[in-house]
């Protein structure tokens, strides 16, 4: 006999068709050695898990149930026993659309599902997995797990929630940082500067008012004049190093060269620079992005690397730019570039993440670390006019 879940819903009350006498299942032989003297029945085994748990056949109908189901559905487990289990879960005629069931029934595997009963308003964890049992009938018997996961998809969404605004409160410090940096390099160049450029003027001019026979004026005046040039030089460098104006006033590729010549000039380190297009379109926010990715990686190759040898690349693939950075230094590996506390590398993909791209890094001992930033260039319908001037 099987059922039909179609024309025959929800057979309250109707007789179990499979309910078998308590028979022991497992029952050791008493004179074999090594043997357990054990009497287990189903109901036993059933009632051993704090949540629910059932047997059921492959029309739905319930063929045993534990005790968890009292304190879980508010039923005694005899009274939905030979009960079709939409029914008595779900209130439903027929199985919901998510139904474990029928995906195990047809393809006699396990199948785990986590669903969200609208009905309770509450997350389960639906498991079933085919047992080799049959029924009296020779239907298949299916064992049915059902636990309430509500508390930890809740942790689970209250951490992502978290995770996600301290995303973006990292993110909104990045640009006001980036901001800030901006201001202040321009206010020290400009207004430092033109002051610095005052004080040369001026000077230049008291040295062609003072005789010749006021020597020692006349050297004081001199190696005042070297403190200013010096004092310019200092400005010119704070600022840059705040923010490259070359990154606002001629764009990404440019700013990238003019950083890899100040960083061969500081170290030992011999740097190759390709780029192309020439006319790689991006917006100020990613260019930024992009060049700080750049220059936490020179960062940690001068700190970490011990490379004689750094090829950098930056070109325009389809709708996407890439920079990589590739040296020949010691290799990072598999521990340095999980460590949770890695948060220069941790920055650079977060920097690529918040501009919908990636951050791809590999070594190899001995071999060296390549970075492959890929970062999607802007939108160009988004490319309105006053975009025009950002490269
Ligand atoms: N190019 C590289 N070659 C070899 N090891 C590297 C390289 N870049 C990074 N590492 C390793 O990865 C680790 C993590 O780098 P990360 O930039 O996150 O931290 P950091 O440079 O040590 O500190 P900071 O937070 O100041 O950046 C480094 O400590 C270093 O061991
Ligand atoms: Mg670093």
């Amino acid at each position: 006999m099987t059922h039909d879940a179609k024309t025959e819903p929800a057979v309250l009350g109707a007789p179990h068709r499979t309910k078998r006498p308590r028979k022991p299942q497992i029952k050791a032989v008493k004179d074999e050695p090594n043997s357990i003297d054990m009497r287990l029945e189903i109901p036993d085994i059933l009632d051993a898990f704090p949540f629910y748990v059932m047997l059921v056949d492959e029309n739905h109908y319930i063929l045993q149930a534990n005790s968890a189901v009292r304190a879980q559905l508010g039923v005694a487990p005899e009274d939905i026993i030979g009960k079709y289990c939409p029914t008595v879960i779900h209130g439903r005629d027929k199985p919901i659309d998510a139904c474990p069931l029928e995906e195990a029934a047809k393809t006699n595997q396990a199948v785990e599902q986590e669903i969200f009963d609208a009905v309770s308003g509450r997350w389960v964890r639906s498991a079933i997995y085919p047992t080799r049992g049959l029924t009296a009938d020779g239907g298949r018997i299916f064992f049915h797990m059902i636990s309430d996961i509500t508390d930890r998809k809740q942790a689970d969404e209250q951490l992502r929630t978290s995770r996600e605004q301290l995303r973006a409160l990292s993110l909104y410090l990045e640009s006001v940082r980036e901001e800030e940096r901006t201001n202040l390099a321009r206010e020290i160049h400009d207004e430092l500067g033109s002051l610095l450029t005052g004080l040369k003027i001026d000077l230049s001019w008291l040295a062609k008012k003072t005789s010749r026979e006021q020597e020692l004026t006349l050297a004081k005046i001199k190696s005042m004049y070297e403190l200013i040039d010096e004092a310019i030089q200092t400005v010119k460098r704070i600022s840059t190093e705040l923010r490259p104006g070359v990154l606002d006033d001629l764009g990404l590729s440019a700013a990238i060269e003019w950083a890899g010549q100040e960083f061969e000039k500081r170290t030992e380190i011999k740097l190759e620079f390709t780029s192309g297009p020439k006319d790689i379109i991006l917006d100020g926010d990613r260019s930024t992005a992009i060049f700080r990715i750049f220059q936490e990686a020179l960062t940690n190759i001068v700190r970490h690397a011990n490379a004689t040898k750094v090829r950098i690349s930056l070109k325009q693939d389809g709708d996407r730019v890439i920079l990589r950075i590739r040296d020949n230094g010691k290799g990072i590996d598999k521990k340095q570039l999980s460590d949770p506390k890695a948060f220069g590398l941790i920055g650079m993909r977060e920097r690529a993440m918040s501009k919908g791209g990636d951050v791809k890094i590999s070594g190899t001992p001995g071999g060296g670390t390549t970075i492959i930033v890929s970062i999607p260039l802007k939108n160009m319908e988004n490319l309105n006019a006053e975009d025009t001037n950002c490269r």
